[in-house]
């Protein structure tokens, strides 16, 4: 079988195709399995867009993106975390995906292993596969918030393993890395001759707790970031990664190689997401965030759900389904045809209790949510 046969489907997009087939039909449908924020790209930024353009600002810039945005980029680490980065260690890339390419490029060769956890985010695995890498999934539970622990890379590193990918907050389970577990993976992973890849694409929507990155801890670990998500620009393809020193210039080779460079309007656009009226509106969109999972998860929990880590960041909650059904899958496409809410079943995120889970983005109104959880209720009734 060829690799890109190997790769799966995400189901969630089969689900997302019905839900608008089934609105085109004139039916009403709650879409709670976006991963994505509700909210347009904050003004500052779009003018920022439109002034490059009106510049005529079309070309190429370097394949690891403009400098000033590597500068600024560099000076929003100093402000938020009082850190200090070499801009020459950031590279802007594609997305957070173009930086998860470019990372795994780069620490692996064909027949090598990787990390991941089982829930986790789906497409590490499926980047893994085209790149020829195997993908070992860890099943991880509530007990370690769905997280690596330092035991966990201890018993599954082999011979042919070369990093491990941790998202914190993570993508489904909304739950963070505790600093001190963060440490104590950086150091497990380092005994063991590997490198940690710390996807940090939620930065910023993080609720209740003080934030901290794992470049505070190590100046050896890759971090991923994004313009998607805090900062509402998933349209735009725009990400970064912050590299060690001794993996600048082969970072730089391969994006030249398979990028040729970010998209250069996003990127003058992306320069106004660290003003700071860019962040009064995005901080105020962090403060509709937390409402709407404070509203969520009591719910969730009343009509007979179970979510046993309490998500800290991002915008999912990862649900425990097993006392309404054992085929989670089948439950999402039956709930989305009876009573029009869509929500992402376990089996996109991995294998380990897939069918007794499902993911709910709250990234729609809390009149909204409200109208699901009523429709939620009357279906399992
Ligand atoms: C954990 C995680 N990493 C990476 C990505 C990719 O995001 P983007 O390429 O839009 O930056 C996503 C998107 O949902 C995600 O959830």
């Amino acid at each position: 079988m060829s690799r890109a046969q190997t790769i799966p489907p995400f189901h969630v997009m089969d689900l997302l195709a019905r839900a608008k087939q089934l609105e085109s039909e004139g039916r009403s449908i709650v879409h709670l399995e976006v991963g994505e924020p509700d909210f347009a790209t904050a003004r500052p930024i779009v003018d920022a867009g439109i002034q490059a353009l009106r510049q005529l600002k079309t070309h190429y810039t370097a394949a690891t993106g403009l400098p000033e945005l590597r500068q600024a980029i560099a000076g929003h680490y100093q402000r938020k975390f009082g850190l200090v980065i070499d801009p020459r260690r950031i590279v802007v890339t594609p997305g957070a995906s173009g930086a998860l390419q470019l990372a795994l490029s780069v620490l692996t060769d064909v027949g090598d292993n990787i990390l991941l956890t089982d829930p986790g985010y789906p497409c590490n695995r499926n980047i893994a596969k085209v790149l020829g890498i195997d993908s070992i999934d860890v099943a991880v539970t509530a007990d370690t918030q769905y997280q690596f622990s330092a035991e966990h890379i201890k018993q599954h590193w082999s011979e042919k393993t070369r990093a491990a990918i941790v998202a914190s907050p993570s993508n489904p389970t909304g739950t963070l890395i505790e600093r001190d577990v963060m440490k104590a993976l950086v150091k497990a992973v380092a005994d063991a001759g590997g490198a940690l890849i710390v996807d940090e694409i939620y930065q910023g929507l993080v609720y209740d707790v003080e934030e901290y990155t794992a470049l505070s801890l190590s100046d050896d670990v890759f971090v991923v970031n994004s313009f998607s998500k805090y900062f509402g620009m998933t349209g735009w393809r725009l990400g970064w990664m912050v590299v060690p020193e001794n993996y600048i210039d082969a970072v730089d080779r391969v994006a030249q190689n398979i990028f040729l460079a970010p998209p250069t309007i996003s990127q003058h656009a992306a320069l106004a997401a660290f003003e700071s009226a860019t962040d009064e509106i995005l901080q105020r969109r962090v403060a509709i965030f937390k409402e709407r999972r404070d509203y969520l998860l009591p719910v969730l929990n009343e009509i007979g759900f179970k979510v046993s880590a309490q998500p800290q960041g991002a915008f999912y909650v990862y649900a425990d389904c097993s006392g309404i059904t054992d085929d989670s899958f089948q439950w999402t496409k039956d709930l989305l045809e009876k009573e029009g809410v869509a929500v992402t079943p376990g089996i996109d995120f991995g294998e380990f209790e897939a069918s007794t889970h499902v993911r709910f983005s709250y990234t729609r109104s809390i009149e909204e949510l409200k109208r699901a959880m009523c429709r939620i209720t009357r279906f399992i009734k």
